[in-house]
């Protein structure tokens, strides 16, 4: 079944940063903290943590399992095992998702590219919020500079993609994901050192359980699926390029608490700054655009800090921007025979020209609206909400249903070389077919009515 060509990752090494470095990313700095903010703190983040353990940690099983047993890009692993059936809705759910969150999230990464070199500007940071708003709402409405910094953006990160695997997403993973780590970690200590921080830690502590709603579920669900990754053949595909020998357990198990635990410490970076300064914690999207460079003006050396924060946003956006374009990028190659370069350059016109919509529906389209909704929160919405949920029920079901138990197992366990205990695999096998599913139905059931 292997094929000789086919790039891979080198290392164990490259393959925890590379998964840790897709799922961790503008989902964890960017949304987990307003989603915590708007969604009643603490009792958001335990529903969040019982999302992950419970089914995000199967789903990942699942998807390593689907993608290293067909050495295949999402549609192609699915087309290998089930031909010509509904089961390849997985593939087309998969690039449709890719596409969808990059044309919201390539965006973003711009309005990052610019906040970072507004940081140098000394007039910049200033302690007057609305003059903040203002400066934010006026950039990101505007219709030439956003859309150029999305593409530039997207450039970044395609040039990183069209190097290849080893010599592209696994390099440039190795040597970002380290300082990432180590720069969040700093900007934690900075802030819950603020006076007043114990406001902010006990927000993301204590629970009030009153808030949670059906809606509040979906978002729990739909942040926890985004977060990691989960959901649209990213894991599928990165998983086809581990090599054979290595433990799919140890590595979902990992790259699952890397990402939980940065969402964690990016809520202590920001939340207790947020309250050391007495600012609304339901701030929504712009949060960091606008509440973060309020409190950064505040402190000493304010610039530097903006510039390393902004640069941290940069890094984790790119490394989960590269995950997104392989699923498309190796899609095109394998089942459209494209070369990796021209593949490369199709995704690019293609998210290029979504994102450019997305961006111009902050201000000069923000009437259009398709289901009450502009075109940048249509992408986000319909991709966290509906098609992650859906496309992780589907590979449950797929692996829980349609595929051997025994090819399951013998995937698991690299072939028997790998201890697992019978009974932790009966487990397992029980949370993927029933569980999981139920789950995962209930909650999209339950939003809907
Ligand atoms: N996990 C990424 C984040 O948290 C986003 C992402 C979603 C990346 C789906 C790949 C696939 O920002």
């Amino acid at each position: 079944m292997a094929n000789i060509e086919r790039d891979g990752f080198g290392s164990r090494f490259g393959v925890l940063v590379a998964v840790a470095g897709s799922a961790v990313g503008l989902g964890n700095l960017w949304r987990f903290p307003y989603m915590v903010g708007n969604n009643g703190g603490a009792a958001f983040i335990i529903l969040y943590l019982f999302f992950v353990i419970l089914l995000c940690l199967p789903i990942m099983f699942s998807e390593f399992v689907i993608g290293r047993r067909t050495q295949s890009n999402a549609f192609g692993a699915i087309k290998k095992i089930a031909p010509k059936s509904g089961w390849l809705s997985i593939g087309v759910i998969s690039v449709v998702a890719s596409i969808c969150i990059m044309s919201f999230y390539s965006v973003v990464g711009g309005w990052t590219l610019e906040y970072i070199f507004k940081s140098f500007s000394p007039d910049f940071l200033t302690s007057d919020s609305t003059s903040l708003a203002n400066q934010f709402s006026g950039f990101s409405q505007s219709s030439f500079m956003p859309v150029a910094m999305h593409l530039l953006f997207l450039t970044l990160s395609a040039l990183i993609v069209v190097a290849g695997v080893k010599n592209g997403i696994e390099k440039y993973s190795k040597i970002l994901m380290p300082m990432l780590f180590i720069l969040v970690l700093l900007l934690a200590i900075r802030s819950l050192t603020l006076d007043g921080a114990g406001e902010g830690v006990r927000f993301l502590l204590y629970p009030d359980f009153s808030k949670i709603t059906g809606e509040t579920m979906l978002a729990a669900l739909g942040q926890a699926f985004f977060s990691l990754s989960l959901g649209m053949g990213c894991i599928i595909t990165y998983g086809s390029y581990v090599n054979r020998k290595e433990n799919l357990f140890k590595i979902s198990f990992m790259s699952a608490f890397a990402d939980t635990g940065f969402a964690i410490l990016a809520g202590l970076a920001v939340m207790p700054a947020v309250f050391a300064f007495g600012i609304s914690p339901g701030q929504g999207p712009s949060l960091v655009f606008i509440t973060l460079p309020q409190i950064f003006a505040q402190m000493p050396f304010g610039s530097i800090i903006s510039i390393a924060f902004f640069f941290i946003l940069l890094i984790a956006a790119i490394t989960s921007a590269i995950s997104l374009l392989e699923v498309v990028v190796a899609y095109f190659t394998e089942e459209l025979k494209m070369t990796r370069k021209v593949a490369v350059v199709v995704t690019f016109i293609i998210i290029g020209l979504f994102g450019t919509f997305s961006s111009l529906s902050q201000g000069p389209l923000s009437d259009v609206k398709i289901f009450g909704k502009t075109f940048f929160d249509l992408f986000d919405y319909a991709s966290s909400n509906v098609l992650l949920p859906v496309g992780g029920l589907l590979v449950v079901l797929f692996v829980g249903w349609r595929m051997k138990r025994a090819d399951v197992l013998d995937e698991l366990t690299s072939g028997g070389t790998i201890a697992l205990r019978k009974s932790l695999f009966s487990g397992i096998m029980l949370v993927i077919k029933f569980l999981a599913p139920i789950a995962i139905s209930i909650v999209l059931l339950n939003s809907i009515f």
